[in-house]
This record gives structure tokens, sequence and C-alpha cells, in this order.
């Protein structure tokens, strides 16, 4: 039997589309809360495989998803070129801030041994997981990490990423090139493991100029597929250049990706006839619409499903579940997506 999320990557349209929801292990379940607050911190928490491998199945066995997605971070890979990374309780990542003359000093160091337990979290995920649920590892994509690498942390508008890129564009080059070479060993680990598919999350694809999406996004994001495939991986690989807007046709020309992930704020229609027919694309419900429920989920479900009928479509969020969505929430949009 082929996992049906495999059978969705590999071109098939079917029927009732596959579904998982980005983030659908978190905090708006209380069993992952229960785990978490036993955590000293969330990088130890996303360290420990035992915690970590929980995690991940708590989803599963609640809704029965069609993939689990590896708990573990997109803030991960910036330990492994020997950067210090840290959350803070309600205010989110921190790391340095990185300059133009840091990054003339990195290099990238063991990802096996640093990121080894997230290697044991996959294998023993794939000894745990039901014979129906494929497993999805996931990294960064390049231009993403890097832009909390230079900030710091989150921020509003990457104001000292975008510049790094116009001002030091050979610095930014290497950044992007030892962020690509460590992700590429990370996910070769991962693949072995047991992955199945890969997931790139370029979360800050939005609003870049034509060059620098082609340089910071499309071209990385080509690095790290083509890096896999030379080390013999053969996983399909989703890229999720969130907020691309019409940079996604270049993105499914050029960055070698199997699928592609679509936020909630793109077009359906303009999607379905500007790319290709035959790649298989995931999303696109609005977060809002699963925290807001009721009828109007069902309808805009309805929509979502209809719209991608008949071309190779994965359910799923535009954009990670939030923390506020109610249980009975994602159990009403399981049903409706199965007919039951
Ligand atoms: O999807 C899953 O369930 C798998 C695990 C996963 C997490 N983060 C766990 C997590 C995945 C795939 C990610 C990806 C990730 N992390 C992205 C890309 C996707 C996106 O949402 O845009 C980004 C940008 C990050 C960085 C990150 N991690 C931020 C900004 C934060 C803080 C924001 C917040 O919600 O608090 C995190 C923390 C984080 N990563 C949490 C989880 C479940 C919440 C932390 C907690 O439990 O205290």
């Amino acid at each position: 039997m082929t996992k049906s999320i495999l059978k969705v990557l590999n071109g098939e349209a079917l029927d009732q589309p596959p579904v998982w929801l980005m983030r659908q292990a978190g905090r708006y379940l209380p069993e992952y809360r229960e785990v978490r607050s036993g955590a000293k911190s969330f990088i130890d928490f996303c360290l420990t495989p035992d915690k970590a491998t929980e995690v991940t199945l708590q989803p599963i066995r609640r809704f029965n998803f069609d993939a689990a997605i590896l708990f573990a971070d997109i803030l991960l890979i910036p330990m492994t070129l020997g950067r210090k990374v840290w959350f803070e309780t309600g205010e989110g990542p921190k790391l340095d801030p990185l300059s133009a003359d840091d990054i003339a000093g990195l290099e990238i160091g063991d990802v096996e041994a640093i990121l080894g337990p997230v290697g044991q979290t996959v294998a023993n995920l794939s000894v745990a997981l039901p014979a129906e649920t494929a497993l999805i590892g996931f990294a960064g994509s390049p231009w993403t990490v890097a832009t909390y690498m230079i900030e710091g942390g989150g921020s509003k508008d990457r104001w000292n990423a975008r510049r790094m890129y116009w001002q030091y564009p050979h610095a930014m080059a290497r950044l992007l090139d030892l962020i690509a070479d460590a992700t590429i060993r990370y996910l070769v680990m991962q693949a072995r493991a047991g992955a199945e598919v890969l997931k790139l999350f370029d979360s800050w694809a939005e609003g870049l100029p034509p060059p620098m999406f082609e340089d910071m996004v499309i071209r990385p994001t080509r690095r790290i597929v083509d890096g896999l495939r030379a080390a013999g991986i053969t996983c399909p690989v989703i890229g999720f250049p969130k907020g691309a807007g019409p940079n996604y046709i270049g993105y499914a020309e050029r960055s070698g990706v199997t699928a592609m992930a679509l936020d909630h704020g793109l077009n359906t229609q303009w999607a379905l006839d500007n790319l290709p027919e035959r790649m298989p694309l995931q999303g696109q419900l609005d977060p809002a619409a699963l925290r807001a429920g009721g009828e109007a989920l069902d309808a805009e479900i309805d929509r979502i499903i209809s719209a991608f009928r008949g071309r190779p479509h994965i359910f799923n969020l535009g954009h990670g579940i939030t923390p506020d969505v109610p249980v009975a929430h994602v159990e009403q949009l399981v049903r409706k997506i199965r007919g039951e």
C-alpha cells in the first residue's frame, strides 16, 4: 500500500486529499503543553528524542493525519555554524546578531553530531508511526534561517538581512552557501534515518525583488535539492516560499522541488492557472478560518477541495496552526475532509 501523501507527491490526483497541518505538534494540544512544561528549554526539548518523538505522535493519535512532521525547529541549523540560539518565553527565538565581518569566520561544524538527536527522533518515529502515516522531515530554507541569524531573532521587515544582500553580496552569498551545505547534511541524515518526504520552510520569501528572490530563495533551494540528489536521496521535496506571490512561478521552474506549499494569501485560481499542472500543490486554508470554525470553516474547506479537484493536492493550512485553535475545530476539519 502506498501512503496517500506519497501518491500525491508522485503526481496522482486523489478524490479525497490527504491532510496534515503545519505546526500540528504544538501548544493548541494540552498533551503537548504537558510535555513542553517538563523540558528545560525549547532547544533542549527539540534535542531530546523521547520527548520529540512523543509530541510528533500526539496529533497522529488524536486526528490520524496522513503525515507526521518531525518535531524540531528551523533554528537548530545556526548551532551547526557555531551560533548560540535560545528561546525567550513570549518573545520567540533569540540569536547573537551576525555582521558581514562575522560571516568570514563561520565554519560548518559536526552537523551529524550536533543534530544527531534529531536523527534519533526520526529513527524512533519511523518505527513508531502507523503504516499508513508518512514521515516528513524538514529544515528552514537558507534565506529564512539567514534572516534570523543576521537580525538576532524575528524582525518586522528583515531590514538588516535585506541590506546585507545589497551592501555585502559576497558575505551574504557565503552565508547562504554555508547554511545550504549544513542543511544538506542535516536532511541527508533525516532521510537516511527514515524521513520519507522533506520540506523546506522559507517563511520570509515575501517582498523580495526579482534578483534577490533568484539569489536568496531559488538558488539556495536548488543547491539543497541538487546536494540531496547527489547524495542519493530520492525523497520528494516540498518547497514553501511563503508569500512569494508571482515568484512562485520561477520557484516552480528553477528550484528543483517536487511540490510546493501555497500560503493562504495566494490567489487559488491564479495558482491553478500559472503553476505546472502536474506539480503537487499543498495548502491553503487560512489559519484564522480554522480558529473561527463553524460553517465558515466548512465552506472554505469545500472551496479549496473543489478548486484543486483533478490536481495532485495535499490539504493543509497556508501557515502554521495557532495555539488558540480549539481541538474540536481540528476534529471538524478532518471529518469534513474525509467526508465522515
Ligand atoms: O510543524 C510541526 O509541528 C513540527 C515542528 C516545527 C516547529 N517549528 C516547532 C515549534 C516546525 C516545522 C517549525 C518551523 C519553524 N520554526 C518555522 C517555519 C514555519 C513558520 O511557522 O513560518 C519558523 C519561522 C520557526 C522559528 C520559530 N520557532 C519561531 C518564530 C518560534 C516562536 C514562535 C511561537 O510560536 O512561539 C518557534 C518556536 C516553536 N517551534 C514552537 C513550536 C511548537 C512553539 C514553542 C513552544 O512550544 O514554546
